[in-house]
């Protein structure tokens, strides 16, 4: 498949290698056409991944991952055009987070609304998938760091983009029982305000190898 990874930090790179190594057809995305993490992602990857702009990568994607900062996400999208991701299913991993403030970082969007709200809402032909945001860059493409049984959430508006999402996920390792499908775009805000508590998790714990495992019967 031809997917398009907005976004050339850590969640990117992480989520773009492991793409690349499932066969699939990678341009990984930044600001600036000549980003130097980019094109040395490129370069250790090889054939078949290309890099750009947000809006060169997303060209002709089947399938896009934003993985920008949550705070320039809209500002990422607004830069590719609602044209050019009509149609497109966008997978937001990211979390509108705000560091204005010192640590931990607070929500710039919560309670009544979420960014991947305001990711639909921008792009109305756009079906957009929240998913993977819950956990470190590292679990979300190799689930079994983490051992037991544990989850991973996805929501959005559309059946098909959630199930096509879904086949992404199983392509991770995720089994089926530990993908949960919270509902609609408005789920978003449950999984984005679970960040101030995997913050704290992540100070108490010292690793980024942890996740939500949901008991239920
Ligand atoms: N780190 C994790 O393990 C983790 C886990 C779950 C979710 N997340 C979320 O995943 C996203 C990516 O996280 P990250 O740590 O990999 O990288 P990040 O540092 O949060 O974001 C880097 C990307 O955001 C772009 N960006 C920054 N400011 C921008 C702006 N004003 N307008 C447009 N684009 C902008 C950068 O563009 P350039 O390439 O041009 O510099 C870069 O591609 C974040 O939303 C984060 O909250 C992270």
């Amino acid at each position: 498949m031809r997917i398009a990874v907005l976004g050339t930090g850590v969640v990117g790179r992480t989520i773009a290698t492991r793409l690349a190594g499932l066969g699939h057809q990678v341009g990984m995305g930044s600001r600036t056409a000549d980003n130097a993490t980019a094109a040395a992602w490129v370069q250790q990857t090889g054939a078949g991944s290309t890099h750009g702009t947000f809006a060169e990568v997303v060209g002709d994607a089947e399938l896009v991952f934003n993985c920008t900062s949550g705070a320039g996400s809209l500002d990422a999208v607004r830069g590719v055009g609602a044209g050019n991701l009509a149609g497109k299913v966008l997978v937001d991993v990211a979390n509108p987070l705000d560091h204005s403030h010192g640590m931990p970082p607070t929500l710039l969007v919560c309670n009544t609304d979420s960014l991947a709200e305001q990711l639909q809402r921008e792009l109305p032909e756009t079906k957009v998938v929240k998913a993977l945001n819950t956990m470190s860059a590292l679990v979300m493409v190799e689930p079994g760091r983490v051992p037991g049984q544990h989850d991973v959430f996805l929501c959005g508006d559309d059946d098909a983009a959630k199930a096509m999402v879904g086949e992404i996920l199983r392509s991770f390792g995720w089994p089926d029982r530990s993908i949960v499908d919270l509902g609609q775009i408005s789920a978003a805000r449950g999984p984005e305000m679970y960040l101030a508590l995997w913050l704290r998790l992540y100070g108490a714990l010292g690793t980024g190898d942890f996740n939500i495992g949901v008991a239920h019967r």
